[in-house]
């Protein structure tokens, strides 16, 4: 086992540990993150072999680079003795090798006089070959990282190194292609598409590999889709407004396909309300991504009747040709307001349904940071929470839920979902346009003991 430093980005933090395990599973890499920590970039991990460090951050966006450790200390001195114990016997294979040096600090800098002298100070290995600014064949890093302590007696901030590290570099991260998916590049895009950044780490929690098959049931102008196909997966949407899907003849889903050159992974996409989903109950999914709506823009609405009571035991209205009025092709069907907490649930029910075992159900969801509890998240006996990672605004935050579906047969003791329990008084959009201050009593909607 070799010990290996993970340079992370220092961005959506607490998604960070989420990503790697997920890819530590698609990929079988063996490896604890138990060490992780949100607030340090820098994350020292023990592989199994090289090729299982290039596997790890492959795909990853929350990571930078992974490089074999060589040596850590605190001290440069301390740094030296270890990499001389560690690996003297590694220095005759690069010795004739292309390579040079660079110097990556975390909290600190350095002048590059000094750069240059730390640089110096590693001569003992006693590489031979060329220094190349320009694709060496081996680049080897010194990663430092500082620490910040108040001096009492000066009552001033001190800076101190707290870590230093000499690795070689294995491999980048596809960090890269964040630019290449930006929303400001897309060709299509609407008010509700998503942040490349994080729908592609949300598919990378979720799995998106090529043989799968990835579903967003909200897909509007498909963010998810995109993001899930450039790793490998077929995707296919759904929404309940066809305008936003089928987009204009010149821009559309399949024209951003296009601009990825991802065509082959595009299933296609169809119109339905969530709540009346036509897909068949053996259909699989391996995947479910999605950003249900969350009303803010307009009230969450769904298929059905306000008063379905008035039209139960009427007739379909024919029309004077006798044509029946809801089998015609620009016939609208009503719509009836509906709850975002009601929505999670009958999507926990779906996936408990659609996915195949072990399958993902990765969907984000708005908390007000006021008053976000666990009674907020959704439960269902048959789908594992395994990870809650949260970006946050300043009165709320939007939450990536992760679960994944209990292999079948196997029982579960997980509570079962807590339709009854949990807390309907109030729906986000309420409170978003309250601007997250406390409610006043007649404020608060009852709206879920009435409508279910
Ligand atoms: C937050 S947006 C997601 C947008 C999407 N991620 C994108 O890239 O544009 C929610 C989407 O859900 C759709 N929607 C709203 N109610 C729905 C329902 N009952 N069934 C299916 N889709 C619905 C909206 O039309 C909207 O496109």
């Amino acid at each position: 086992m070799t010990q290996y430093l993970i340079l992370l980005a220092q961005k959506h933090e607490s998604f960070r540990k989420t990503e790697l395990e997920a890819l530590a599973e698609l990929e079988h890499v063996s490896v604890d993150l138990a060490h992780h920590d949100d607030n340090v970039p820098l994350l020292y991990v023990t592989l199994e072999c090289e090729e299982d460090a290039r596997k790890l951050i492959r795909r990853s966006i929350l990571a930078r680079s992974i490089f074999e450790v060589w040596g850590r200390g605190n001290s440069l001195d301390t740094l030296h003795e270890d990499v001389k114990q560690r690996t003297s016997h590694l220095w005759p294979k690069y010795k004739h090798v292309s390579f040079k040096f660079d110097v990556i600090s975390y909290q600190g800098s350095r002048p590059k006089e000094e750069q240059r002298e730390i640089i110096e100070s590693f001569s003992y290995v006693d590489f031979d070959g060329p220094i190349r600014m320009k694709n060496p064949e081996e680049v080897f890093t010194i990663v430092e990282e500082y620490k910040y302590t108040t001096d009492l007696l000066e009552s001033k901030e001190r800076r101190e190194l707290k870590d230093i590290c000499f690795g070689r570099f294995i491999a980048s991260s596809q960090r890269d292609i964040i630019d290449q998916y930006d929303l400001k590049k897309r060709k299509y895009i609407g008010t509700t598409s998503f942040d490349a950044e994080l729908a592609l780490i949300s598919s990378n929690i979720g799995l998106a590999a090529p043989g799968k098959i990835v579903y967003d049931p909200f897909a509007g102008t498909g963010s998810f889709l995109v993001a899930a196909s450039h790793f490998g997966a077929m995707a296919v949407g759904s929404d309940i407004d066809g305008r936003q899907i089928r987009g204009t003849a010149k821009s559309n889903i399949t024209t951003n396909y296009s601009q990825y050159n991802i065509n082959s992974q595009f299933l296609d996409t169809f119109v339905c309300d969530f709540t009346h989903n036509p897909l068949r109950p053996s259909f699989r999914l391996d995947a479910i991504i999605c950003d249900p709506p969350y009303g803010v823009r307009e009230g969450l609405k769904v298929l059905g009747s306000r008063n379905a009571e008035r039209y139960a035991d009427k007739l379909p209205t024919r029309l004077e040709n006798g044509d029946l009025s809801h089998l015609r092709p620009d016939y609208i069907p009503p719509k009836k307001p509906y709850h975002f907490d009601a929505l999670l649930d009958d999507l926990l029910c779906f996936a408990a349904n659609h996915l195949v075992d072990n399958g993902r159900l990765c969907c984000w969801m708005p908390t007000a940071n006021e008053d976000y509890g666990e009674r907020h998240i959704p439960t269902h006996p048959d789908m594992n929470l395994i990870s809650n990672c949260v970006q946050e605004f300043s009165k709320w935050s939007r939450r990536l839920l992760t679960y994944k579906r209990h292999p079948r047969g196997c029982t579960s003791s997980l509570r079962p979902i807590t339709k009854s329990t949990r807390i309907y008084k109030e729906q986000f959009r309420d409170k978003y346009f309250r601007g997250f201050a406390k409610a006043k009593d007649h404020e608060s909607v009852e709206w879920m003991e009435k409508s279910l």
